[in-house]
């Protein structure tokens, strides 16, 4: 019986998706990211960052704003007053406000639609990215990106983060080259390798904050780009629960039998 009773917490147990950092994410290791579809406070306050500060140049045209609501339980009134700067009604898609073109004049890219990138990057990389600005008075933004480098996108969010500096230090090492007469010389080369952030200007957030902010973020675009994996998600915790009642009548029915036989 214990046997079972310890199969059956470990079935119904929910497995939370914290997803596994540590992979490479451009110049820096990919850090991990709580992913929870379950957390609606959470994913509502990434929709709120995301309509406010990424759809006037994304678009995320798969998406329409009522089925959005819908998912994240936000009524269509709200969705209304608070969610619909870039369109007129509750029905439609989610599009950039500023003109693709216009966009890729200004940028030299247009910003990509951005419906599906949690599953074309990763989250990892996504609450990577957007931890990653750095000033570069070198680049035409100003700014530049440790995941990203060159990215043609300014670090929108840079009042809440503050701006960061990357640190890097030069690394000798030598590496023997073949010359034109054949002799083997050894050179000295420097490699700039990527050594830390450091802040260089307060934001108005912690850094705690602005991390649990980006989490959002990147909850709703797992959830952008895999709606119907927030259904599932709602499905599977019903026939859990399910299969748990059936379990407490089955073993009630057994006892009832076995009585008596014993
Ligand atoms: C001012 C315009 C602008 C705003 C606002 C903006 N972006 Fe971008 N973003 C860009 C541009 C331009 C690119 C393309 C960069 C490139 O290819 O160099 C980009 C690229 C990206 C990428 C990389 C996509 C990929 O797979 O290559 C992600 C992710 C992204 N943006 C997320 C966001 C999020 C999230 C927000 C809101 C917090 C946001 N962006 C707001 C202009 C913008």
């Amino acid at each position: 019986m214990k046997k079972i009773l310890a199969l059956l917490f470990l079935t119904v147990v929910p497995v939370t998706g914290l997803a596994a950092g540590g992979a490479a994410c451009g110049m820096v290791q990919c850090d991990a990211v709580d992913i929870d579809l379950g957390d609606e406070e959470s994913l509502q306050n990434g929709a709120r960052i995301f309509v406010n500060f990424c759809l006037s140049c994304h678009s995320a045209a798969y998406m329409r704003y009522n089925r959005m609501g819908q998912d994240l339980g936000i009524s269509d009134e709200l969705v209304e007053e608070n969610l619909l700067f870039a369109a007129d009604k509750v029905g439609d898609l989610m599009k950039a406000v500023m003109p693709a073109d216009d966009a890729k004049v200004w940028f030299g890219t247009a910003p990509p639609d951005l419906t599906l990138t949690a599953r074309s990057r990763s989250p990892e990389w996504i609450y990577t990215y957007l931890r990653s600005f750095y000033r570069d008075e070198t680049s035409f933004s100003g700014w530049n990106n440790a995941v990203f480098e060159h990215v043609a996108m300014p670090h929108v969010l840079y009042e809440w983060q503050g701006e960061q500096r990357a640190l890097f230090r030069f690394e000798k090492s030598t590496v023997t080259v073949e010359q034109d007469d054949g002799a083997k010389v050894d050179k000295e080369i420097e490699t700039k390798v990527f050594d830390g952030f450091e802040i260089s200007k307060a934001g108005t957030m912690t850094e705690a904050r602005y991390d649990a902010a980006i989490r959002d973020l990147t909850n709703f675009m797992v959830y952008l780009a895999e709606p119907a994996k927030l259904v599932r998600y709602r499905i599977g915790i019903f026939v859990l629960l399910f299969l748990f009642i059936l379990f407490v009548a089955a073993y009630l029915m057994k006892k009832e039998y076995w009585k008596d036989v014993h």
